[in-house]
């Protein structure tokens, strides 16, 4: 394990780890402060939302955590999600010139391709302060950066930096960008609420205005509401959706 402190950051640097996810937490357990960073070179059992599994081409792709201990009430601490989703779709888009769009709740895109997946997962853990109990986020991120080809069976829904710019970004830029846009973006949120993290997500969104179908509910999405829960609309009738995967359907035009 490698460890480096940037400004009062510290990135801990690994080559083959299991789950960045599981060092983060291991380290907020030992006392590591908001803030820290852990960065893999591959993961041997990657974590994916809603239980999958996340592949890794060694050395191809960004693959990080953060550990976050959020000064949110428990009711906006979903939206830190999505606030992770405009940062990694500002970072791209300045690094790369990508026009990143959001998928919700939190998968970036490229010309309807996923290129970044983001997982976030919470557990209770000692507050560094004040010896109180408060809960501590691991952010996880995964970004294909170098990636020429993927596997048979992703290959159709994923993209990666080099397949859509030609170019060879270096990833320790991306990180540095990243880490900026995620500080920058969290304290929004933290100290001005969900409002304008909302608008700038709407901005970015490639949900909001299609017709979807979500875990067996289908509609138009018509809104991302005050809590971040997508809103679609169905023979008249709203309703709100707080969590699952958003699949295009087919009978838009
Ligand atoms: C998704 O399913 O879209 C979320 C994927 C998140 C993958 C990242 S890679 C770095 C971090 N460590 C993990 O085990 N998962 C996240």
């Amino acid at each position: 394990m490698r460890a480096s402190v940037n400004g009062s950051r510290t990135i801990v640097r690994l080559g083959v780890v299991d789950s960045t996810q599981r060092v983060a937490f291991d380290l907020a357990d030992e006392g590591a402060a908001d803030g820290t960073v852990v960065v893999a070179e591959t993961q041997t059992a990657g974590r994916g939302r809603r239980g999958r599994v996340w592949r890794d081409e060694r050395g191809a792709s960004l693959l990080f955590s953060i550990v976050v201990r959020p000064a949110l009430s428990s009711s906006l601490l979903p939206t830190l999600s999505l606030a992770t989703a405009v940062a990694v779709a500002t970072a791209l888009e300045r690094v790369a010139r990508l026009p990143a769009r959001l998928k919700w709740p939190n998968d970036v895109m490229v010309n309807g391709r996923k290129i970044a997946g983001i997982l976030l997962e919470s557990r209770m853990g000692a507050s560094e302060s004040r010896g109180g109990v408060r809960p501590v986020v691991a952010v996880g991120i995964g970004i294909n950066v170098l990636q020429r080809e993927f596997p048979d069976d992703v290959q159709p829904h994923a993209t990666s930096i080099r397949l859509e710019t030609d170019r060879l970004v270096s990833r320790e830029n991306l990180l540095a960008t990243l880490l900026e846009e995620f500080a920058h973006w969290r304290a929004v949120l933290e100290r001005q609420g969900f409002a304008p993290v909302r608008r700038r997500w709407l901005a970015l969104s490639d949900t909001v205005g299609r017709r979807v179908r979500i875990d067996g509910c289908t509609g138009t999405a018509i809104d991302l509401d005050a809590a971040g829960a997508l809103v679609i609309e169905e023979a008249g009738q709203a309703r709100r959706v707080i969590a699952g995967d958003v699949i295009a359907d087919h009978r838009e035009g």
